[in-house]
């Protein structure tokens, strides 16, 4: 078992503290996540973002601990004996949002790379300061100003002046855009990063205003809407609007580095919060017509679908139908997306996937078929663009 980590670092620890502005070496990070490969030793300095302390069989206490940096976040085990060892562990002292660390031995199981932990040490809160944080606070990949101003772009779309004064409420007010634009959208999983919210909300946005252009028109819009515009402008409010509890949810530490929920969150969550912020508003403002209200008030209570998942209310009109399926497929694909970002290589298949009720499929498609279409084309046997004229024609990818 490895131990020697302290020592072995305590004297550039000593020296570069003199100089002040050279990081200690002990603090420098020196491994990512999404390098960490099964078989390595792994040695460096994570951010616990979460901790469980799980029973066996047997009687003995072992942990699962979840680290991250800024390019991903990996899943480590502190077994019993390990645990009997270090005191840190039976004091319980160390807690998510500590920066730990490590020393591990990385390997693969059912297709995820998991860490064997031989050491792990907190980083006390007066060595902080060593730590560059740039190391581990996770942002979006997408430009923020960017995304902020193709959001205000729906938002000018909105023609009802009832659900357009409501947006701009919101969106006109700096210190809320600011907070909006720095939340996260979970504390793991699907967009759990800086600017998460935002993106998130975006892309629901997106999706939910090609769906209501797309079904507009139905008899039964028409019929149900004086004006057919009041569909669209309550799904594209409903859309910017679903997620805004978030943004009293999770509250950020270290500068954005760590996401945790707040006890407001834990309490209320961020449907109740959400579906508070938006009444307070409407009440604000005079004579927002009573139906108007109910059906945005039901997009929020309703957007997870099923009262298991957190929603009071089932989706029962049509545009809440619409926000709960594009919220849910949103979601969906940005944790398909952290899956296959944290995948081990050479894997097929993940585990058991808990919010899939299913594995995945991990496997790349390796097929170059542009390759086989100018080899095919060098040959001059395969007429690409007019290969029905003759069976033997057909690109044989396709017999
Ligand atoms: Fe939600
Ligand atoms: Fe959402």
């Amino acid at each position: 078992m490895e131990k020697r980590f302290l020592e072995k670092n305590d004297n550039s620890n000593a020296a570069s503290s003199e100089v002040g502005t050279i990081l200690p070496e002990k603090f420098t990070k020196k491994q990512f996540v999404k390098n960490i490969k099964a078989g390595l030793n792994i040695s460096s300095i994570f951010l616990l973002i979460k901790k469980q302390i799980k029973r066996k069989k047997s009687g003995e206490n072992y942990w699962i601990i979840t680290l991250q940096d800024k390019s991903g976040s990996i899943d480590g085990f502190i077994w019993s004996d390990v645990c009997n060892e270090l005191s840190i562990l039976r004091e319980n002292n160390l807690n998510e949002g500590d920066f730990v660390l490590i020393n591990a031995e990385a390997s693969e199981y059912n297709g995820l790379i998991q860490l064997k932990i031989n050491y792990i040490e907190k980083v006390r809160k007066e060595d902080e300061k060593y730590i560059s944080i740039r190391d581990f606070i996770r942002t979006s990949a997408f430009d923020t100003n960017l995304m902020l101003s193709q959001l205000k772009n729906y938002i000018k779309k909105v023609e009802n002046k009832y659900l357009k004064r409501l947006l701009e409420v919101f969106f006109k007010d700096d210190e809320f855009v600011k907070e909006f634009c720095l939340s996260s959208a979970a504390v793991q999983y699907h967009h759990a990063y800086i600017g998460g919210l935002l993106e998130h909300t975006l892309s629901t946005t997106k999706l939910c205003d090609f769906i209501a252009e797309n079904y507009k028109y139905m008899n039964s819009i028409k019929k149900g809407f004086t004006n057919i515009n009041d569909f669209k402008d309550l799904v594209l409010t409903g859309a910017i609007l679903h997620d805004m509890g978030k943004i009293h949810e999770y509250k950020s530490e270290k500068n954005g580095a760590f996401f945790k929920i707040t006890d407001e969150g834990k309490l209320l969550g961020h449907i109740t919060i959400g579906y508070g912020m938006v009444l307070t508003e409407i009440n604000l403002i005079k004579r927002f017509p009573a139906q108007l209200k109910d059906r945005l008030l039901h997009i929020i209570l309703s957007h997870h679908g099923h009262k298991e998942y957190g929603s009071p209310k089932r989706p029962k009109t049509l545009e809440a139908f619409i926000v709960y399926h594009a919220d849910h497929l949103d979601a969906d694909i940005g944790g398909f997306n952290f899956i296959l970002e944290n995948k081990a290589e050479n894997i097929d298949w993940s585990e058991y996937l808990k919010n899939f009720d299913r594995s995945i499929f991990l496997k790349e498609l390796s097929f170059d078929f542009s390759e086989d279409y100018r080899e095919a084309d060098a040959e001059g046997k395969i007429k690409i663009n007019n290969a029905s004229d003759d069976e033997n024609n057909f690109p044989k990818l396709f017999k």
